[in-house]
């Protein structure tokens, strides 16, 4: 066909105009060489070059759905949050993750999983950026870069390797509550669907009467947890490495639309300071017995993305992006992170980030961020400074802030102040003690050794021994034969990945 015709309409070049053709570029005869002011042909390639954008620094790997917030609780006597009046339906976004991997990695092995949601509220975006973990880690931003990079890859042989992952480990003690979650079942969750997502850090929730409580998010899944064995997960790496992605978006697309179910734990605000853990430190859980779960609302996801990129691959989340009625907490790393992701996405995806569809509040905007590179929205001739005369209004918030907290003393570089029960060791210890039956924890003893025999070495391994003994003597002593005897079971591909 030479020409288009009107069954054939034809493409246009980024400005509108019919493009001369998808098919055969501009040359002098057919064998000749191509011609410089082709300028449709250098538009394609240029922009080719162009279409990827840098992938999460971690999180790199994940996909996710669109749908709906309900709260179906009273829970106005802790927030006067819009999200969360009884009754509120919210749209949402979610998306998951695994942390390590890169964006093709395989979605089945090992790691922690990320749980994203973003909130489009009546008063702007919240963002609650978790894991499917109720712990993290480390306590400490300034630890987090060097904990990333263990998990990645050596700088020599761009490969992975155990024996970083548990040098990090075993020199950071404050890990072994994590890494004893990471290592058991949660590691290998079955599908995105069947897991459980938590917010982790304590938060702030203010009621109407400024009334202050620390809350944590736990989001139940409905379809129940299921986890895959090390041999399934292996076998799936191989077989499909998209497994979980293909799985959430043909569940959707069947018309099967997951559900998790919102509980929180609060603490009223004075607890804090002498709650036997300190509250604060994103290593610890609150047993439920202290603070139990109170039922909030319920997230379904309903509906696909229709186009990944847009919508997924440039969605940003950060838990900087708070409403009224939610607040941070001193959580160091929580504060760390408030600055992290928006910068994170200034240089992944643009300055103007927000503007793109998929992270623009329904609510209107009237920032006074203006202009940079891609700048879509404007407000034509309004005054661009504050306080200003020509009518735009501007912020005057002054003194105690009411999602605020106490703080004075002297500038330090130091550890949390301990509470009554604060160490390293006694939750994980309580984890695999009281939590994990006896089939879970021999799986964990298998897949620590296995793990650790997957080339680790003196003295990281000595290490690895005492930090599993300092966890629970008896399981610390049954990984240590099973190395030194070299028997347990290979770590299937990416086992002990964290
Ligand atoms: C992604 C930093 C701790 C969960 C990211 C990204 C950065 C980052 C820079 C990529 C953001 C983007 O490019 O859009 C940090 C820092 C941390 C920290 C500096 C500690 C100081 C945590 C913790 C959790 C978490 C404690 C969970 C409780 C996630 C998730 C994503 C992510 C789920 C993926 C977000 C998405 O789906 O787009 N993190 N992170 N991170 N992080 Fe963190």
């Amino acid at each position: 066909m030479s020409k288009n015709d009107a069954r054939h309409p034809g493409s246009t070049t980024g400005t509108g105009a019919p493009a001369p053709s998808d098919r055969n570029s501009l040359t002098i005869g057919p064998n000749g060489p191509i011609l410089l002011h082709d300028v449709h042909f250098l538009e394609q390639m240029a922009h080719f070059n162009r279409e990827k954008v840098p992938e999460r620094q971690p999180h790199a790997k994940g996909a996710g759905a669109f749908g709906v917030f309900e709260t179906t609780e009273d829970v106005s006597k802790y927030t006067k949050a819009a999200l969360f009046r009884k009754g509120a339906k919210t749209d949402m976004l979610a998306r998951f993750s695994t942390v390590a991997g890169e964006q093709g990695s395989p979605d089945t092995w090992r790691d922690v999983r990320g749980f994203s949601l973003k909130f489009y509220t009546d008063e702007g975006n919240y963002d609650l950026v978790g894991n499917n973990t109720p712990v993290f880690f480390v306590r400490d931003p300034m630890k987090f870069p060097h904990f990333i990079r263990s998990q990645k890859r050596l700088p020599d042989s761009g490969l992975r390797d155990n024996h970083m992952q548990w040098d990090f480990w075993t020199s950071n003690p404050e890990t072994a509550h994590q890494v004893t979650y990471v290592m058991g079942i949660r590691g290998l969750p079955r599908t995105w669907r069947h897991m459980n997502g938590y917010g982790s850090h304590t938060y702030m929730w203010v009621n109407a009467e400024g009334e202050k409580f620390w809350v944590k998010y736990h989001f139940h899944t409905e379809q129940g947890m299921q986890y895959f064995s090390n041999a399934e997960a292996a076998e799936m790496a191989g077989r499909d490495a998209d497994f979980h992605r293909a799985d959430l978006f043909n569940a959707i697309a069947r018309g099967e639309h997951p559900k998790w179910k919102l509980s929180v734990q609060v603490m009223p605000y004075a607890d804090a300071a002498d709650y036997r853990f300190n509250p604060f430190d994103l290593t610890k859980v609150w047993p439920h017995a202290d603070y139990p779960l109170i039922p909030v609302g319920t997230m379904t996801l309903n509906r696909n993305p229709e186009n990944f990129f847009a919508q997924i691959e440039q969605a940003a989340f950060s838990p900087g992006n708070t409403v009224p009625g939610i607040g941070l907490s001193p959580d160091k790393m929580l504060l760390g992170r408030a600055f992290a992701y928006a910068d994170a996405q200034r240089n992944r995806i643009g300055t103007n980030f927000h503007q793109l569809p998929v992270n623009q509040p329904k609510v209107p905007v009237n920032s006074y961020m203006f202009d940079g590179q891609m700048a879509y929205h404007h407000s034509g001739h309004a005054p661009v400074h504050a306080p200003n005369s020509g009518g735009r209004p501007w912020a005057d918030q002054t003194g105690a802030v009411d999602d605020g907290w106490e703080a004075d003393g002297e500038m330090v570089r130091s550890a949390y102040t301990l509470h009554a029960e604060d160490d390293d060791f006694g939750q994980p210890g309580t984890l695999v003690r009281e939590v994990l039956g006896d089939a879970e924890r021999d799986a964990l003893v298998d897949q620590v050794a296995g793990s650790l025999l997957g080339g680790v070495r003196s003295p990281v391994l000595e290490r690895a021994f005492e930090y599993w003994k300092n966890i629970d003597p008896g399981v610390g002593q049954r990984i240590e034969d099973k190395v030194r005897a070299g028997a347990a079971p290979e770590p299937a591909e990416g086992m002990g990945e964290g």
